[in-house]
């Protein structure tokens, strides 16, 4: 759906803009991409979806099918109705997938039913990937479409004809498995009615990176243009008409059957069969009343339902307008598509959560925070923050409910947790940001009890070591810790990350006049006792990088232990909760050492100031040792920001993207992690990166002429617009700025930009220049704020 809007700024055209007439901006969801970060471990999710919805068909593969599609030329097994995106390890979901196939000679017993039996490439270039549309061509010609209300899936299958050897026509077969896309499946149930043609089903699942289990109901009716010519059940690779209901379990030995059900159609003249399976978590009940209520006419409004999840698309990106000013296609759609992949998770289940009673939002899919707290709920808190208002309420009335924030959460369960407690992080973000509708009292109530109580099972809610932290300040390596459960290890990394939890804690509990919130303050430096201060670092050829001082372990004693600076690296092996576990979770000291989001002035100090920081910071970008794949890179990228020279982060941002982040189906270095890469790219291209819990955005020059973002609540547009903007990116260093025709000299803005809708003006230029580089006009650190207070006081 094209909106052609052409934005004229009347009182700021000049003459430079006269010399260089941009195109058109456009509401521009025709450059979303859902196939970028198809392949190569993106892991997204590239079928239909709602914004935030519950039901997301693709056709699953058996190749890299962690978000069910993927474009490295893998077989399809099926088209299923439910999946998360970008997330790493176990594929998620994709639940009771549909088969399509002729039987020869219409025998069903010549159809095949196991996955890999089923298997079929698609055609190379069939493949079509819209925001609220998916389609292809199966191998043998079977076409199969699909799109997507918010909880329920629709298929239009178009079948070729076929005939029997002996002429006659043959009957297109659509086959349900109880099955998911790892085989997680404990036990399920489908029931067939032949008459009516309904299949309802459920079965238990267990969560691809969490503890427990959770059942999936659907509800699937067919509509074609006769009755059903045979229905039944399968096992294994045998079928039969009858019985119409079956159940299957794990045994003693685990066994996994692979069943399901079936059910065939004479051909319809047009070939076309439409499939809509009404998806639930509460009862197969439910999953036919979504699906009657959302799509009333399955066999006619397939297009009307594409045409609403586009408008809902377009709806959502509708705050923000691009003036491209001569930058290239692909680069608006890698911009685009990292927008559109923000809103594909987490996923809106309200009204499908059967573990508590509640009036308040349900959204689950938060997967992980650890991943999504740094950029991604900072990017929804400007595009749609009704949303992100309703996200925060679901971790609190989860919290209520549960006794924990959510760390990591999938498919009703509890995920692992891989750092600190960084729900912590995403309320005080919401805080600082006037998020309207929140409970903050009970928002402050959870946050002290992620600080303060150590839950037994520390591996997926709250913190472990509390007992040190409060005692010892710091997690110490090989915690004595018997009040709670967890992988005792990431010292270092849990370190950091409680006290910039701690931190932000101290944000709101200030904020709210608790006097306690000090405690958090205090509590927020104890990631200056990691440091040790004689520590070198060398490669792992012998060679000397030149650095000293970095995070070390410590005992409970107070004694160094040792981690090798560039273990964990990207140069190194990897290190997770499993895999070779380590004082660092998924990134070396080198990348956990520039973690000091709060007090940057003090790290800065700590390792010789600014010139030492910024050959240190570029050392680590240059030498392989950052990992860009990966969510705690992010802000390493602009942390330049915080030794005075704001335009090395430009120059760094301009490094990482097109080279690492780009329109390909291999366009993302890692993971896409339900968007958080999606957001990385989108704020650097947008030239503003937050610093999630506090009110700081750090300025770059946009990667665009200029662009306008409406602040859904108050309408306000705030606009970014570069001064000789050059697209081939020469010119990526401000020499000066104005705000609201006023000078400014900091190198960082607030929120209030957002919602008072203020005008940034950034005159570009070739070379780095003065601006943004004094002390006064650096970004918020602790340790200048107490400084500022104590000469206040003096
Ligand atoms: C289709 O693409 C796959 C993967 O890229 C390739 O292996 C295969 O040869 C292609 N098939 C045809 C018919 O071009
Ligand atoms: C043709 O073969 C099919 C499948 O074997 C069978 O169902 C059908 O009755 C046959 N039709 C005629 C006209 O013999
Ligand atoms: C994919 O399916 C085709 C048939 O469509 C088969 O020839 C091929 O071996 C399968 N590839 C894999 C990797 O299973
Ligand atoms: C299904 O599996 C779950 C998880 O293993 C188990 O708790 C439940 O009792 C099983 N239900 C049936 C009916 O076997
Ligand atoms: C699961 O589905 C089967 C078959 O439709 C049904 O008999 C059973 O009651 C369902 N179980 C639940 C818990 O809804
Ligand atoms: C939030 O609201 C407070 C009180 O009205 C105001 O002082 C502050 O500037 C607002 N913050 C932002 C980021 O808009
Ligand atoms: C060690 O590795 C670094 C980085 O690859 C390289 O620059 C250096 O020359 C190597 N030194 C030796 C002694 O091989
Ligand atoms: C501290 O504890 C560690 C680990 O048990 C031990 O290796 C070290 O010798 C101890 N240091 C002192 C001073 O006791
Ligand atoms: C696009 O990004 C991928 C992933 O980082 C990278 O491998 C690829 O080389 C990039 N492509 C281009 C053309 O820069
Ligand atoms: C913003 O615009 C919407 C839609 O036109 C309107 O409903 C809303 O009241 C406006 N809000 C403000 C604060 O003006």
């Amino acid at each position: 759906m094209f909106r052609p809007q052409v934005h004229i700024i009347a009182t700021c055209i000049s003459i430079l803009q006269l010399l260089h007439p941009s195109s058109a901006t456009q509401d521009d969801l025709h450059y979303v991409n859902p196939l970028i970060g198809s392949t190569s471990g993106g892991n997204v999710f590239a079928g239909a979806s709602l914004p935030y919805g519950l039901a997301k068909p693709v056709a699953d593969v058996d190749g890299q099918n962690t978000g069910g599609f993927s474009t490295d030329g893998s077989n399809v097994t099926g088209f299923s109705h439910m999946h998360d995106s970008g997330t790493g390890g176990n594929p998620s979901m994709g639940q009771f997938p549909l088969f399509p196939q002729y039987c020869p000679d219409n025998v069903v017993d010549n159809c095949k039913f196991p996955k890999t039996a089923r298997a079929v490439h698609y055609v190379n270039d069939s493949v079509t990937a819209r925001p609220g549309y998916f389609a292809l061509e199966l191998e043998g010609g079977i076409k199969a479409e699909m799109t997507a209300a918010r909880r329920t899936a629709l298929y239009r299958f178009t079948f070729p004809e076929r005939k029997a050897e002996n002429g006659s026509l043959l009957d297109p077969l659509i086959g349900i498995d109880l099955t998911d896309l790892w085989d997680s499946r404990q036990n399920a149930s489908i029931s067939i009615d032949h008459d009516s043609g309904r299949i309802m089903g459920n079965g238990t699942f267990l969560p691809s990176f969490g503890a427990g289990s959770y059942k999936a109901y659907f509800c699937a009716d067919f509509a074609g243009d006769a009755a059903a010519s045979d229905s039944g059940i399968w096992v294994n690779d045998r079928a039969g008409s009858e019985p119409k209901e079956l159940f299957v379990t794990r045994g003693f030995n685990n066994f996994y059957l692979q069943a399901g059900g079936f059910i065939s159609f004479p051909r319809p003249k047009d070939g076309v069969i439409t499939a809509r399976v009404g998806m639930s978590y509460i009862s197969s009940d439910q999953a036919c009343s979504n699906a009657e209520t959302e799509m009333p006419n399955p066999g006619n409004d397939f297009q009307k339902l594409r045409d609403a999840a586009e408008d809902a698309w377009s709806e959502k990106l509708s705050p923000i307008k691009v003036t491209a000013g001569g930058v290239s296609d692909s680069m608006l759609s890698a911009f685009w598509s990292g927008i559109y992949r923000t809103m594909l998770s987490p996923q809106d289940l309200t009204g499908e959560n059967p573990l508590w009673e509640s009036d308040e939002p349900y959204f689950d899919s938060f997967y992980c925070l650890w991943d999504a707290f740094r950029s991604q709920h900072p990017f929804l808190t400007i595009l749609d923050p009704q949303a992100q208002s309703k996200m925060v309420r679901s971790l609190l009335d989860t919290f209520k409910h549960e006794g924990w924030l959510p760390d990591c959460r999938m498919s009703l369960c509890k995920g692992w947790t891989q750092g600190g407690s960084n729900a912590d992080v995403v309320i005080a973000d919401a805080y600082i940001k006037n998020l309207t509708g929140i409970d903050w009292e009970l928002a402050y109530k959870a946050l002290l009890n992620d600080a303060e109580n150590e839950p037994l099972e520390w591996s997926y809610e709250g913190r472990g070591g509390l007992q040190s932290w409060k005692r010892l300040n710091y997690i110490p390596y090989l915690d004595f810790d018997y009040i709670g459960f967890g992988t005792n290890s990431r010292s270092i990394s849990r370190t950091v990350e409680y006290a910039y939890n701690d931190y932000t804690i101290s944000v709101v509990g200030k904020g709210l006049g608790k006097t306690d919130y000090t405690t958090y303050l205090s509590r927020s430096m104890n990631w200056e006792n990691l440091f040790k201060r004689d520590q070198a670092s060398y490669l792992e050829n012998g060679t000397d990088t030149g650095f000293t001082g970095f995070f070390q372990p410590k005992y409970i004693n107070g004694t160094w232990g040792f981690q090798d600076p560039i273990a964990c690296s990207a140069l190194a092996s990897f290190c997770s909760l499993t895999s070779n576990p380590s004082e660092t979770f998924e990134s070396s000291i080198w990348e956990y050492q520039f973690y000091v989001p709060h007090d940057m002035a003090a790290l800065v100090k700590l390792v010789g100031g600014s010139d030492s920081f910024v050959s240190r910071l570029d050392y680590f970008h240059e030498s392989g040792l950052a990992d860009i794949g990966n969510e705690p890179v992010f802000l390493t990228v602009y942390d330049y920001h915080y030794a005075g020279r704001p335009g090395l982060s430009a120059e760094r941002a301009h490094w990482y993207i097109p080279r690492t982040f780009n329109a390909s189906e291999n366009g993302l270095p890692g993971n896409d992690d339900s968007g958080a890469m999606g957001s990385f790219l989108a704020w650097s291209m947008m030239g503003l990166f937050p610093n999630p819990g506090q009110n700081v955005y750090l300025i770059i020059p946009p990667f665009f002429e200029s662009i306008d973002i409406t602040h859904p609540e108050t309408n306000q547009t705030a606009t970014i617009r570069n001064i000789n903007f050059d697209p081939t990116y020469k010119n990526i260093y401000i020499q000066s700025a104005k705000l609201d025709d006023q000078p400014y000299s900091k190198s960082w803005i607030g929120h209030e930009f957002f919602t008072q809708g203020m005008t940034l003006e950034l005159t570009l230029g070739d070379q780095e220049s003065d601006w943004g580089t004094s002390k006064e006009d650096l970004p918020p650190s602790l340790s200048d704020s107490l400084a500022q207070d104590e000469m206040q006081r003096a």
